[in-house]
């Protein structure tokens, strides 16, 4: 028995902010956001309007639907997310209650593993369904980034990558010969975890820094240190970035993680119909195409038109792609990660 994608569903909130709306918010230009990482444009939530649980009941309804189930049918959910709507309790029983099925009192468990999260997610799931366990699981992933983001000057370098969306997969057992997912790798290295990071508000107290002044924590022993007036005033509550550290990192993992999943199954990239790597920055996937010699069509992008939307890309794009037709029964299919941690993975499917 294998686990099969039995329904997919994407939202992406209404509003579309361009590179020209983000040039009048900070010193940036369209052409340096396009040339460095391939976006065009992302859609913002305006504050009140979604949060990622809203938005990820909003994709989990129609995987739900495609799947040909109903809401109560489902019996674990999986919930990724680096932008929770609170610290706790985590976002995976705020979307059981949004989907309004609490009296099933099904599990919803919250993963965190930012870029990866949607690859560890199936990962789990797929054991879960192997193991006889569970028979439709949830799996979504969904960011609202923007409220995070610093929209000034100060924050450009990351702020311009991330975009707010939600999407989701129903999984299932199937039996159809050759079908469902074959493989998946997960792995992670917190050697440099800071390098791709928001530390604060957190619970570290300075503990990982060599010097804890920076935060501006007082000197009592038993102190509040979630958060300071300092990580305010000097923007230390936004997500930091080394790019061209993640960038070369991020241009290795990807092509090892998908040379992986083709040696565990005997497969090679010539055998692969299409490769929907998470949506990092269109840089670091034409890198991945060229040193795995992939032609166009084996490759799929499309964060031109979301930005980075980190645990929700892969499902996104994964939308977007049966959407327009590039995916068709018996195809194979490699999903690939790259982020925050760092954590990598990659899952290859039989669709
Ligand atoms: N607009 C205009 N100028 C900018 C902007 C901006 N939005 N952001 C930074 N700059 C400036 C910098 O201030 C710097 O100016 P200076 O030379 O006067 O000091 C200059 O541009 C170059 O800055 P770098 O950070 O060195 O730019 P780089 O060429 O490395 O590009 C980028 C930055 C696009 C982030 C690149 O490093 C990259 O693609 N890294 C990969 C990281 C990534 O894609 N992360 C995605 C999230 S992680 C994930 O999903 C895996």
């Amino acid at each position: 028995m294998r686990t099969k994608i039995a329904g997919v569903g994407k939202f992406v909130p209404e509003t579309v902010v361009t590179n020209f709306d983000l040039e009048k918010l900070m010193d940036t230009t369209d052409q340096w956001i396009r040339e460095r990482t391939g976006i065009e444009e992302r859609h913002w939530v305006k504050k009140g309007e979604e949060t990622s649980s809203t938005m990820g009941a909003k994709a989990a309804r129609i995987a739900i639907e495609q799947a040909g189930i109903s809401p109560k049918d489902i019996d674990f959910i999986i919930f990724a997310t680096l932008s929770p709507d609170y610290f706790f309790p985590g976002s995976g029983v705020i979307l059981q209650r949004e989907l309004g099925i609490t009296d099933t009192e099904i599990p919803a468990l919250d993963i965190r593993n930012q870029c990866s999260g949607f690859v560890y997610g199936l990962e789990v799931a797929d054991q879960f369904i192997k193991t006889g366990k569970y028979k439709n699981i949830l799996l979504v992933g969904a960011e609202y980034h923007s409220g995070g983001l610093d929209i000034s000057t100060r924050g450009r370098g990351v702020s311009v990558l991330f975009g707010d969306g939600a999407g989701a997969v129903v999984l299932q057992p199937t039996e159809e010969e050759g079908k469902g997912i074959l493989t998946t790798h997960i792995h992670s290295d917190g050697t440099n975890a800071e390098i791709l990071s928001a530390k604060n508000p957190g619970m570290h107290g300075g503990y990982h820094d060599d010097d804890d002044s920076i935060y501006g924590y007082d000197d009592k022993d038993f102190s509040f240190v979630l958060l300071t007036e300092k990580m305010m005033d000097e923007g230390l509550i936004h997500p930091y970035m080394d790019g061209q550290a993640v960038f070369k990192t991020a241009v290795r993992k990807f092509p090892e993680v998908i040379i992986k999943a083709l040696k565990t199954t005997g497969y090679t990239t010539e055998d692969v119909n299409l490769v929907i790597p998470h949506q990092a920055n269109l840089r670091i996937s034409q890198f991945v195409q060229k040193i795995l010699k992939l032609r166009d069509d084996q490759m799929f992008n499309n964060i031109q038109k979301y930005g980075n939307t980190t645990a929700a890309s892969i499902p996104i794009a994964l939308a977007d792609a049966l959407g327009q037709g590039k995916i068709k029964s018996g195809d194979l299919v490699m999903l690939a990660a790259f982020g925050s941690g760092f954590t990598w993975g990659s899952a290859l499917i039989r669709w």
